[in-house]
Order: structure tokens, then sequence, then C-alpha cells
């Protein structure tokens, strides 16, 4: 295992920011920038033994701070979205940051992704650490967070999510790789197999309701592999108002997804010990130029974005983000890579 950091820009802002590298002794290598903890490539063999960057990125810190979508950052505080940009906690309501129309979308204006994390180097890992302060984008505590990248021997990206907080809070800490198997391309020929019968239903701004659906004859039953684009355009309602796949399914134990590329044999497994994982078909993504000049674009890649159900304060039921006064947090999420 060799674990290198390094200078990769400056800020507009003249802040410093690291690149970090980790790489395995089957040549898996990914890179994590110390902007937005943002995993920024994914390397692995596919079946022919070449390597194939499997996460969209940009090469450049000035695109990363100019660009919207979150392209492999850790999202926080509060991952996914917030209804009416407000929560109530102890007796107490609180306002948030409005970037979504009246809602509050990935921890605010500017939200962990848009932070310059410290980041240090471990024996197989990079550790990236931040403290948000008290009131940041309305939250309430200062909350120091870590967030730990581990490679595998065995070619997994391992993602340990640690936080503590000085007062009563909300947490739904999140990673937001974009995903492409084949190493770029659309993404609607990856078969994808979920282990999820129920999934969140969506308003037409992507807010969770708190009605969980039932996949059972919908375009979003993925308890057996199939492609992404298969029902993708299919005459559903729920496909209809997010323009494809944005919805978060309710996990069930097993692997909470498998991810395959036909083009290149890599698969991908995910393991998680949240609740949900938020499937995004990347259908806001602006066609933009990425890494090596490659454009990329609507449904070139595939988010498995593993979380707490999205609302969670305005829905009853969901399981809480809260986070109380000194208790620690702590959450795994394992990206494994494979070929067939
Ligand atoms: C959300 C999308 C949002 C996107 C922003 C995803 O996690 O589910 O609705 O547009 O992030 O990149």
């Amino acid at each position: 295992m060799a674990v290198t950091i390094a200078p990769f820009g400056r800020t507009a802002a003249g802040e410093e920011v690291l690149a970090g590298r980790i790489e395995n002794a089957a040549g898996m290598a990914v890179t994590v920038l110390s902007y937005g903890a943002t995993v920024q490539s994914i390397q692995v063999p596919d079946r022919t033994g070449g390597l194939r960057d499997v996460a969209l990125g940009y090469d450049t810190l000035a695109e990363y701070e100019a660009n919207d979508g979150y392209l492999g950052a850790t999202v926080g505080r509060v991952g996914n979205r917030i209804g009416g940009a407000r929560f109530w906690l102890n007796g107490q309501e609180y306002p948030l940051a409005k970037n979504d129309g009246e809602n509050h979308l990935h921890g605010g204006v500017r939200g962990f992704d848009k932070y310059v994390w410290d980041m240090a180097a471990g024996a197989d890992s990079l550790i990236c650490s931040r403290v948000s302060p008290d009131g940041e984008e309305g939250y309430p505590g200062a909350l120091t967070v870590t967030v730990t990248f581990t490679v595998t021997a065995d070619s997994a990206l391992v993602i340990d999510y640690a936080a503590r907080s000085d007062r009563d809070t909300v947490v739904n800490l999140t990673n937001h790789t974009y995903f492409n198997l084949s190493g770029g391309g659309s993404a609607l020929d990856h078969e994808l197999r979920l282990s999820a019968r129920r999934f969140c239903e969506n308003d037409g701004g992507c807010l969770p309701t708190g009605r969980l659906l039932d996949v059972t004859g919908t375009a979003f039953d993925f308890r057996e592999s199939k492609p992404l684009g298969r029902d993708i355009g299919a005459a559903e309602e729920q496909l209809r108002l997010a323009g494809g796949y944005d919805h978060c399914f309710a996990l069930e134990g097993g692997p909470a997804a498998v991810l395959y590329s036909p083009a290149s044999g890599i698969e991908m497994t995910v393991e998680t010990d949240m609740p949900g994982v938020q499937v995004y078909t990347a259908n806001f993504l602006t066609p933009r130029p990425g890494k090596g000049g490659a454009v990329m674009g609507q449904r070139d890649a595939v988010c498995l974005e593993t979380q707490l159900f999205p609302n969670a304060m305005n829905c009853w039921g969901f399981p809480s983000p809260v986070l109380r006064a000194g208790k620690p947090l702590s959450s795994r999420t394992a990206y494994r890579f494979a070929v067939r």
C-alpha cells in the first residue's frame, strides 16, 4: 500500500488544497482532494487488466470551485433535502439556508463540499477532518467531523464517517461520487441490483413526502439486476417528477447495491450500515468537460449515496438524524471493486 500527499492547487481565496493518493498492490488507486474531502478519481483494473477511472471529476481546483453537481464530494452537515429549509429540535425552530427553491440541499449555500479540510496520511488511508462551527448554514452546535478514506488489499474503497457535536444537532453525511464503471460515456447500460423493496416517494421538488412506495411492478424494482436504462423512460409519475431516478431506497440487508458495466467487466458492490441509498442518475448534470477534457453530462453516471432517508426531520417514522451533544456518530460505507 502506498499513500502520498501532494499539493493540488490554491482556492480563489488563497487556501492550499492537497491531493492524497492511495494505491494497493492490485493497481487500484484513489485520489482524494482536501477541497470538499472529494474523491477525485478511482482507478481500477477492467477485465483486460487495463486501468479505468470510474469516478467523474475535474483536473483543476478552479473547476471544482466553479461548478455545481457535488462531484465526488463529502456532503453535509445534512446531505440531501430538508423541506422548507427548517426543522424543530428540542422545542426550537432552526431556519436553514435555502439553496434549492424553498428547500435546503446538501448542507446549504456553502456545504461541506466547499470547504478545505485538513488531510493526514494513515498506513492505507487518508484522514480528512474539519470543524463546522455552531450556526453554520443555520445548524446548531460545533460539529467535529472526520472522514477516513481507506483502500483495502481486496480493492475496496471504505469511507468511515465520525462526528461529535457540542450541542444537539442533526447530521446526515454521504459521499457524492458519480460512478461510471466503463470509464466514460452513458451509464444507462450499467446493470444495477438493489436490496430494496421500498423507496421514498418524492414530491415535485425531489423531496420525500414521508410515504414509502412498494417497487413491485414499477420501474423502481431493482431486486433483480437490470440495466439502468431499461425502465428509466417508463410513463411513471415518480420518474417524471425527478427526470429519472433521484430517489432514496430503503435498504433491507445484504449488499445495498451491485453495479456492473458490461463494457468493462467492472463490478462494484456497495455495503453500508445506513438505512438508505439515494440513486441519482445524474439527471441535472449539464454537459461539461471533465478530466482529460472528456465531456460528461446527464445519465453519464450514477450516484449511490448511502444515507438516512432525506427530509427525515419532517417525516414521521423516518430514522432520526438527531445527534445528541457529546455522543459519537460513526458510520461506514464500502465500495468494493471486482471484474467478471
Ligand atoms: C440529489 C439531486 C441533486 C444532486 C445535485 C443529488 O444527491 O438527489 O436531486 O440535483 O444531488 O448534484
